[in-house]
């Protein structure tokens, strides 16, 4: 693996959404991300809410155990999540806002006006050996306020762009992409490591996919989705194809 190649994390939360439709516990989220791994995926998400609608304390607790690729556990900061990432220790944490009625992460990280909270937030986090990840959106102040907190890598969210892409509003569309291709270049420049993601599908996925700065992509709701028509497995090396494409 070259060191400029572009990592695919598989978020494997709505394995856990279909499951809890149920309430048992099939499909197993576990044996998702083992296929997954089988499949290429360089590294597994999984995103355990307050409101535990999908992931699981157990998930979270079975992934760690059992990966071989690293896991990278997206959370709220809040005290709660910081205790069971403490015990954990994932590779990554990747802190994101959330709100209880949204229907998925809806926006950035609000990092400049949380500052000095945030920074003590995640000192321990980075103390205990995780990599800090902030999910924001491509906006200077926050970019620059991830930086000066110490954080390692932030994840640009890729929300917006997609949906514009979905709405057929290709000059929004392209300034969304432009300002995610600048904001990537600025926290590049600020020692940041960049990925991104969020609503990413095979047809989004390559312009992002071809920034030279964006080290990883997330993605998980488009490919469960796949994966009921193709399969997790083709789904996942379909993604991977066109992400080498674009790169190359
Ligand atoms: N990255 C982050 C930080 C997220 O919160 C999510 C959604 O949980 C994703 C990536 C993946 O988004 P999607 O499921 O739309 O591919």
């Amino acid at each position: 693996m070259t060191e400029s190649r572009l990592r695919l994390g598989v978020n494997i939360d709505h394995v856990a959404t279909v499951r809890n439709a149920r309430g048992g516990a099939y499909p197993d989220p576990l044996r998702a991300a083992k296929l997954a791994e089988a499949a290429g995926a360089d590294g597994i998400t999984a995103h355990l809410r307050e409101d535990r609608r999908h992931i699981s304390d157990a998930d979270i607790e079975g992934l760690a155990e059992a990966l071989s690729v690293p896991l990278n556990f997206e959370m709220a900061a809040t005290d709660e999540m910081q205790a069971i990432a403490l015990r954990h220790k994932p590779h990554a944490v990747c802190i994101v806002p959330e709100k209880r009625e949204e229907r998925t992460t809806e926006g950035g990280l609000e990092v400049a006006q949380d500052e000095a909270r945030l920074a003590g937030f995640i000192a321990p986090l980075r103390d205990a050996g995780c990599r800090v990840s902030l999910f924001i959106g491509a906006d200077r102040p926050q970019i620059e306020a991830a930086a000066r907190i110490g954080a390692e890598v932030i994840e640009l969210h890729t929300g917006a762009y997609c949906d514009f892409h979905a709405e057929g509003r290709v000059a929004a569309c392209d300034e969304e992409l432009a300002r995610l291709r600048d904001m990537s270049t600025l926290a590049t420049s600020l020692g940041l490591e960049v990925h991104a993601g969020h609503g990413l599908t095979y047809d989004t996925v390559q312009p992002i996919a071809a920034f030279p700065e964006v080290r990883e992509l997330n993605i998980g709701h488009f490919l469960i989705g796949e994966a009921i028509f193709r399969g997790l497995d083709p789904a996942i090396r379909e993604m991977r194809r066109l992400m080498d494409e674009a790169r190359a």
